[in-house]
């Protein structure tokens, strides 16, 4: 091994040509996906208070809001949606014309190329707020998984490209793929959100989605934060069950996770920068305490150094500004 001074590390950092050529890890447009809130109704534009910058719209006015994204070269988006009407049993989430049925049919119709992922859950269906149907006080996880599998396939139906559940039941994965397949609906890939933790950083979203749950939380199905070997366990199973491509999710406060996967499996792997990571940067920059631009950059590559090929991300389209204008 030589030492200093033979060697001397600083010099591939002489110039951004140097730094350019030797950098090992870079974010393009192509690793993004954009999440959008999809609110039912006509003609509505609301901003979202725990989140600035970013607003619900109704079906009707998603045109306008996926073409700027399709014109960044933004692949995907992933759909959230804020039904009219909730109920014990999340009925709004697997109704033909839901909100996020509507959704996908516009989106499709008016921007082909732009690939739409479905988030399948039933947390913003649901009058108590949580993932499943509530039985002596908790979700029962086999009954839910009939309705998470409708879900499913109600968005195949639409058009969607990729499903995406999030509810962390055991066995949907095996579930939704059997139904997607009984139904001629083979190649639409499953995304599984398979290390999915109990987490505060979701806080923002529950508001933008009207989603927190209304009794208790959500601890007996999402993950506890400190475990990681249980997520490849979760990853493991999502796996054998049917899963094109894993998720881990929050991000930041995770990487050493999305690491682990990284290194345990091949499968693509997407991490969800989630909307509390938004809110923290957005709120210090707006304070003008931190340099916005630099900061999202340098986190959004910190996901992918960690191992993540898709990074899910509230930032997705000033992310694709800045990579395509430095
Ligand atoms: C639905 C779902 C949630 C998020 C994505 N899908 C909320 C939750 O589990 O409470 C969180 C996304 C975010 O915080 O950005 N289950």
């Amino acid at each position: 091994m030589s030492s200093f001074p033979l060697t001397r590390l600083r010099r591939l950092r002489c110039s951004e040509a140097l730094r350019r050529l030797v950098r090992e890890t870079k974010v393009e447009v192509d690793d993004l996906v954009y999440p959008l809130f999809v609110i039912e109704g006509s003609k509505i534009r609301q901003e979202i208070s725990s989140m600035p910058g970013l607003c619900r719209c109704s079906p009707d006015l998603l045109p306008q809001e996926v073409e700027g994204i399709a014109r960044l070269t933004i692949p995907a988006v992933i759909l959230f949606g804020i039904p009219q009407r909730k109920d014990d049993s999340g009925s709004s989430a697997y109704h033909p014309d839901g909100v996020i049925q509507q959704a996908i049919r516009t989106i499709k119709k008016t921007t082909p190329e732009l690939l739409v992922v479905s988030d399948v859950c039933l947390c913003e269906y649901t009058s108590h707020g949580h993932c499943g149907v509530i039985v002596d006080g908790d979700v029962d996880n086999d009954k839910t998984l009939e309705l998470l599998t409708k879900t499913a396939l109600s968005h195949a139906e639409a058009g969607v490209d990729i499903v995406a559940p999030s509810d962390m039941m055991d066995g949907r994965v095996r579930a939704i793929r059997q139904a997607l397949d009984k139904n001629g609906f083979q190649s639409v890939p499953v995304l599984a959100y398979a290390a999915k933790y109990a987490s505060a950083f979701y806080g923002p979203f529950r508001e933008a989605a009207e989603s927190a749950p209304q009794f208790g939380d959500r601890r007996s199905y999402q993950m506890d934060p400190p475990n990681w070997r249980e997520a490849l366990r979760e990853v493991e199973q999502d796996i054998a069950e049917g899963a094109d491509m894993v998720m881990v999710k929050p991000a930041l406060a995770y990487l050493d996770v999305i690491r682990k996967v990284r290194d345990t499996f091949n499968h693509p792997l997407a991490a969800y920068s989630v909307s509390g990571e938004y809110a923290m940067i957005k709120a210090a920059a707006q304070q003008g305490w931190l340099d916005e631009r630099r900061i999202v950059l340098e986190t959004l590559t910190a996901i992918k150094r960690a191992g993540a090929d898709i990074i899910i991300t509230y930032y997705a389209r000033e992310a694709a500004h800045w990579l395509t204008s430095m």
